[in-house]
């Protein structure tokens, strides 16, 4: 799309014709969304796998809002709404059985890998939620919620009129406080498209079989499990990090707990969170990373992603402080044992070196770079050319348990049978 061309010509088109090329502007204040507006979320999500998950009380702009997805992505898109199944929004004590019909297209649609998936319902039971939690995590999709912002969309009064259940001012105000509450995720961040996460962790993966060739790393590969220093043993690193991210990669922001750690319910009330959430960015990916407990690869933040970034995390414990956004990561893997959060403070270990002056020894140039020993099994890739990275900034809200894996574990595709972390 030139929209260089299209802003250029306008002063050259007559009159009437200027109001047309001015393209979508027509579009209502309730209906600006980054993913229906903004260029780059657009091209981001279509490489992506998301539900949006459409959140509101009836009459509130759901459908429509839906409506304006589906007319956005085409094709690309399918709509699950739960009025087509004759499911009535209301306070009970189980969920409705009927769900299941819901669900049967829901995961058809995730078989057939439709890029974008839109849930259109009240989603005002948490249970409900959990079972849309399961079937994104099986299917390895990205979740986005959407609620309306339509003027009247909490005002039980004009919902009445609107709502096509013809539900009383009375049970609209029932199913309201549950609405109103905050859905905080499991953690805020960067989440890499479909296409950007298998591009990275092949990087990765490479980085991990060339360095396991090196003479130079072999005769230090006791800090990776083998009994002897001899080069003429190959480490298999692949196996060595085992745990690996099951879905799409991530960067994470802040580690929010549902709303339990401390700073969580500041971090999502901030302005720059929410016009953030479900919009696209361009991360820097600096340098490769491994340590004997984690493999990651480093983000460079810029001004705008900073913003994003919560102050009080590039800490090393007891009291090293470092610069904002040090910390900022993917992880890649950990060995067997290892949590995901360890990666993020092994990269804070490089950081402390690095300002303690200590650039590490210079290995040589690998495929990528230059490589740089630090000890004790540290070892950092810096990229001759940085890597870009489309990503969706959100949150994850499963639980972050063990899913099947699909398909067979080809060789070459050592990713596919993986441990959750
Ligand atoms: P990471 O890979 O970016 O370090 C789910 O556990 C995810 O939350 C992990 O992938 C990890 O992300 C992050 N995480 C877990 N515990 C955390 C903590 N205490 N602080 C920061 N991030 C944490």
């Amino acid at each position: 799309m030139n929209k260089g061309f299209a802003r250029k010509s306008h002063t050259f088109l007559p009159k009437i014709f200027r109001k047309m090329s001015s393209q979508p502007k027509e579009r209502p204040e309730s209906l600006q969304f980054p993913f229906l507006d903004d260029e780059e979320t657009i091209t981001t999500i279509r490489e992506s796998k998301t539900f949006f998950v459409i959140r509101g009380l009836p009459g509130s702009g759901k459908s429509t809002l839906a409506q304006a997805i589906q007319d956005k992505y085409k094709d690309a898109c399918k709509i699950v709404s739960a009025d087509h199944y004759k499911i009535q929004p209301a306070i009970r004590s189980a969920i409705p059985e009927d769900y299941s019909k819901v669900d049967e297209d829901l995961v058809d649609y995730c078989k057939r890998d439709v890029s974008v998936v839109v849930v259109d319902d009240t989603h005002h039971e948490r249970e409900r939620l959990d079972q849309l939690f399961d079937i994104a995590d099986k299917y390895r999709y990205k979740i986005i919620f959407v609620e309306p912002k339509t003027p009247w969309k909490m005002d039980c009064l004009q919902l009445k009129d609107k709502n096509q259940w013809k539900l009383s001012a009375d049970e609209l105000k029932k199913l309201k406080p549950s609405l109103e509450k905050d859905f905080l995720p499991l953690y805020y961040g960067w989440f890499l498209s479909k296409r950007s996460s298998e591009s990275l962790r092949k990087t990765g993966q490479a980085f991990l079989d060339e360095l396991a060739s090196i003479k130079v790393f072999r005769k230090e590969s006791k800090h990776f499990g083998q009994p002897s220093d001899d080069p003429k043993v190959k480490v298999d690193l692949t196996s060595y990090f085992v745990k690996r991210p099951p879905g799409v990669l991530h960067c994470t922001t802040k580690f929010t707990d549902f709303g339990k750690a401390p700073g969580s319910e500041d971090y999502a009330q901030q302005e720059v969170v929410k016009s953030s959430y479900g919009k696209a960015f361009f991360l820097t990916i600096s340098a490769l990373f491994i340590t004997p407990r984690t493999a990651g690869a480093r983000v460079e933040l810029s001004e705008q992603q900073t913003l994003l970034w919560p102050g009080d995390v590039d800490v090393l414990q007891p009291a090293v402080s470092l610069p904002k956004g040090s910390r900022a990561h993917v992880t890649l893997g950990c060995a067997s044992g290892v949590e995901a959060v360890q990666t993020g403070i092994d990269l804070l270990e490089f950081v402390k070196l690095e300002k303690a002056g200590s650039k590490g020894e210079e290995v040589g140039e690998i495929g990528g770079g230059k490589l740089l020993s630090y000890g004790n099994g540290m070892w950092m890739l810096l990229l001759s050319k940085k890597i870009e990275v489309r990503a969706i900034f959100g949150g994850y809200y499963g639980k972050g348990k063990l899913v099947p894996t699909q398909g067979g574990s080809k060789r070459g595709s050592p990713f596919n049978a993986c441990i959750i972390i």
